[in-house]
């Protein structure tokens, strides 16, 4: 029998995170060092995810990555850290290690994605990172109402990418430095109480209130870096007026680095949100496809409601809702066909 050299292949899938305080900043640009903490909601991979192959064997000459099916370039700086730390990692501890140290060398907030439920990235003090690492503050069944819909808007690219954005709000925004050394510390404490005690008020305002922080050091960022548009403040305002019609905080919506809106609710609102979604801005062509995701149950608008909250709908902004909820982190895969790559090392099926 001919022998057969050993090939180890590994496939996991990851969550998307949301940060409800959010990371803006680098204090060290190669090792992906934040200026502050920031806190996360990790997303359910039933819904989103990404699915990644790893094989490594000695007749390997050479290391190569395929992003959607697309070979790429593994000289990338941030790609080359990743497999650095990776091949250390194996040699020091087999599978065991700080695995989020790894992400972070990636993209940092990408780090808060190694864990479920509700994430903290703690800044940390040495120069080194060894204690800029990601911390569970709740596992995803702590508060099982919890319900994340994406209103996704636009298939846009965005225009200033988060790694150029937030080096040039560091250099120039008196804003950005006030918000990382005077608000978030206390931001990040109140938040992880709100988590704890499963205060929808609370965790609503505050991640209101931080996702418009961001967006204003984006605009205190000089030249000024607009990620927020005409939609994402139509949605802004819906939200508003949507909790004052109720007299409370229903719905909080959130906004990274692009116009797609994060809204965070309860269980029990989603039905008639997503109504006033669908009143708001009716849809083009996929009407059947607007909802997708966790099921969602019919409501009907009572007229005071419609009047009060569906002023001026806009045909066709919002593409589609995606209904998901908190989720666990990274999961292997079991099953051997599941694996991207076939036993040669190369993508199976390509883009
Ligand atoms: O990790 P990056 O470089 O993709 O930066 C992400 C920054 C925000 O999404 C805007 C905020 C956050 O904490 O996720």
């Amino acid at each position: 029998m001919a022998e057969e050299r050993a090939l180890a292949m590994v496939t996991c899938t990851a969550p998307v995170n949301i940060a409800v305080i959010k990371y803006w900043g680098k204090r060290d640009n190669d090792l992906i060092l934040p200026i502050n903490s920031s806190l996360s909601v990790t997303l359910h991979q039933d819904q989103l995810k990404t699915t990644t192959t790893a094989a490594a064997s000695r007749d390997f000459t050479e290391d190569r990555l395929w992003l959607n099916g697309e070979e790429a370039d593994v000289g990338h700086p941030r790609l080359q850290a990743c497999l650095r730390e990776v091949s250390a990692l194996a040699r020091l501890y087999g599978v065991e290690g700080e695995l989020s140290e790894v992400a972070r060398r990636g993209s940092g907030s990408a780090c808060r994605s190694m864990l479920g439920g509700f994430v903290q990235w703690q800044r940390g003090e040495r120069p080194d990172g060894r204690d800029s690492l990601a911390h569970q503050v709740a596992p995803e069944t702590h508060w099982p109402e919890l319900r994340v819909l994406v209103l996704v808007v636009s298939g846009e690219k965005k225009q200033v990418g988060s790694t150029a954005g937030m080096q040039t709000s560091v250099d120039t925004s008196p804003l950005l430095k006030h918000r990382a050394e005077a608000v978030v510390p206390e931001r990040l404490a109140l938040m992880m109480r709100h988590i704890r005690e499963r205060d929808f008020e609370g965790f609503g305002q505050l991640a209101m209130r931080d996702s418009n922080q961001f967006h204003a050091t984006c605009l205190d960022t000089f030249p000024p870096i607009f990620y927020l548009n005409d939609l994402s403040r139509h949605i802004i305002a819906l939200a508003h007026r949507f909790n004052a019609h109720h007299g409370r905080t229903k719905v909080a919506y959130t906004f990274d680095a692009g116009p797609n809106a994060v809204i965070f609710t309860l269980a029990d609102t989603v039905a008639e949100f997503v109504e006033v979604v669908r009143r708001s801005f009716p849809p083009a062509t996929n009407g059947d496809q607007f909802v997708r995701g966790l099921p969602v149950g019919a409501a009907s608008l009572p007229e005071e409601l419609l009047a009060a909250v569906v002023t001026e709908p806009v045909p066709g902004a919002v593409r589609y809702i995606l209904h998901t909820k908190p989720g666990p982190g990274p999961q292997p895969v079991e099953d051997p066909s599941q694996h991207l790559l076939g036993a040669d090392g190369l993508p199976r099926r390509c883009a």
